[in-house]
């Protein structure tokens, strides 16, 4: 077991009663708790020896697409595909039809996810109204429905005396904003990262600065206006370094990244492949391995997925008109798994930032496995190698570039309250 929440790390016996953890032993306690159980019906014994038991990874960006675009996932696929990957929290983000600007939404996605939801779902609310970056949300009524953070995410807050008064309601109301960092003057309706490849692609570009001069924007706002800024989907080396700079004067900045910037460059796009034009777009591999190296560092403090389902016909278009995203969920933890088994990370380093450290941004009161709380954890092989087989994702999204990539590790239980998935597959 590694719980990074209660800073716990060895081999233990965990009991888990009526969706509630009863005990968390130590191994050489082992042999009078399977007598104390034998001897009662009812129970549930599951051998995990050679397994992994960490707490519930936490995906804080994740687009479930309900309301409005139910044709691409919604609360009841885009929870289970979480549970397969590990995940039994998500934030998701606003950019819904209706768009989660106002607490009818929030109520309606809470509700949903309670009858349907095989996770915790924890909704993001929309900085500003209809995601057009011109008028503040209600974002106090917003975080009383039960938004845990502020993003308008897919689209940035241009303006930035916008940019500035969400920071402060942010603030007053105890809940981050997650900024997507993107400059749509420089952009301009780019559609891969700027550079020879696009040249050679005949592609328009995307350039780093695009990126980067929002970050520092952000940053410069925050620390002005004393507000905590958590940098979305972090894609170059330059934002690195920024938020580097940032953290070492006491800016109240955190960032994540996802896995596809830290396993795959720009040339996963060569031959037109729209499964992998995503938002901010792929970039080099400098980039990446300065992205490697963040994560070390913890200079980037969270791993998200970007969860982005599409349907088969607004991928398989011309590059130019596709959408962009890649359904992360059930590829995410294994990619993840690459920078343990490749020794860059440990792996309790790699399950704090799909854990405890988004927990604490988000102040979502996650606390591990301990005894009194409510089952939250999974049961993970990490060494099980498995084919990534688009066809076999629960999520409705089956744009993934990993399709028929081998990968190591896999989720074999999941706990969740009163919740218990077997995951094993034949
Ligand atoms: O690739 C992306 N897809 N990036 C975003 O910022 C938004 C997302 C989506 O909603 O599809």
């Amino acid at each position: 077991m590694i719980d990074p929440y209660n800073n716990k790390e060895g081999v233990a016996d965990i009991v888990i009663n009526n969706g509630v953890i009863s005990q968390v032993i130590i191994k050489n306690k082992i042999k009078s708790l399977t007598r104390k159980f034998n001897s009662s019906n009812n129970i549930v014994e599951i051998d995990a020896k050679g397994f992994h038991v960490f707490p519930g990874l936490i995906d804080m960006h994740t687009h479930l697409r309900e309301p409005g675009y139910e044709y691409k996932e919604t609360i009841s696929t885009g929870t289970l595909a979480a549970i397969k990957g590990g995940f039994t929290s998500v934030c998701c983000m606003a950019n819904t039809n209706p768009v989660n600007d106002n607490p009818e939404v929030t109520y309606y996605i809470l509700a949903k996810a309670k009858e349907e939801g095989s996770c915790d779902v924890y909704p993001i609310g929309a900085i500003t109204k209809g995601l057009k970056g011109e008028e503040l949300s209600e974002m106090v009524m917003l975080r009383e429905a039960g938004c845990v953070a502020f993003s308008d995410d897919g689209m940035p807050v241009m303006n930035p005396l916008i940019m500035r008064r969400a920071l402060e309601y942010s603030k007053a109301v105890g809940a981050p904003i997650i900024s997507h960092c993107e400059d749509l003057c420089l952009s301009e309706n780019g559609v891969m990262n700027e550079g020879k490849l696009s040249f050679y692609l005949g592609l328009k570009g995307i350039p780093k600065a695009s990126e980067e001069i929002m970050v520092s924007r952000d940053v410069i706002l925050s620390r002005h206006f004393k507000a905590t800024i958590h940098i979305a989907h972090v894609s170059t080396k330059g934002s690195v370094e920024i938020i580097k700079r940032a953290k070492e004067e006491g800016v109240s900045v955190t960032a994540e990244t996802c896995p596809h910037y830290f396993t795959l460059t720009e040339d996963a796009v060569s031959g037109y492949n729209t499964d992998a034009k995503v938002n901010p777009p792929l970039r080099t591999n400098e980039d990446k391995e300065a992205i490697i190296e963040a994560l070390k560092e913890g200079i980037i403090d969270v791993i998200a997925t970007d969860h982005a389902p599409h349907h088969i016909d607004e991928k398989k278009v011309p590059f130019n008109e596709a959408l962009n995203g890649i359904s992360g969920l059930e590829t995410a933890f294994a990619l993840s798994l690459r920078l343990v088994h490749e020794n860059i990370l440990t792996l309790k380093q790699l399950i704090e930032k799909l854990t405890v450290n988004p927990s604490k941004i988000l102040k979502i009161g996650k606390d591990g496995i301990r005894e009194g709380s409510e089952s939250d954890l999974i049961v993970v092989d990490i060494k099980k190698e498995w084919i990534v087989d688009k066809n076999k994702f629960v999520s409705l999204g089956k744009n993934t570039p990993f399709d028929g990539w081998k990968l190591k590790g896999k989720v074999i239980f999941a706990f969740k309250g009163k919740k218990f998935f077997d995951l094993r597959e034949e």
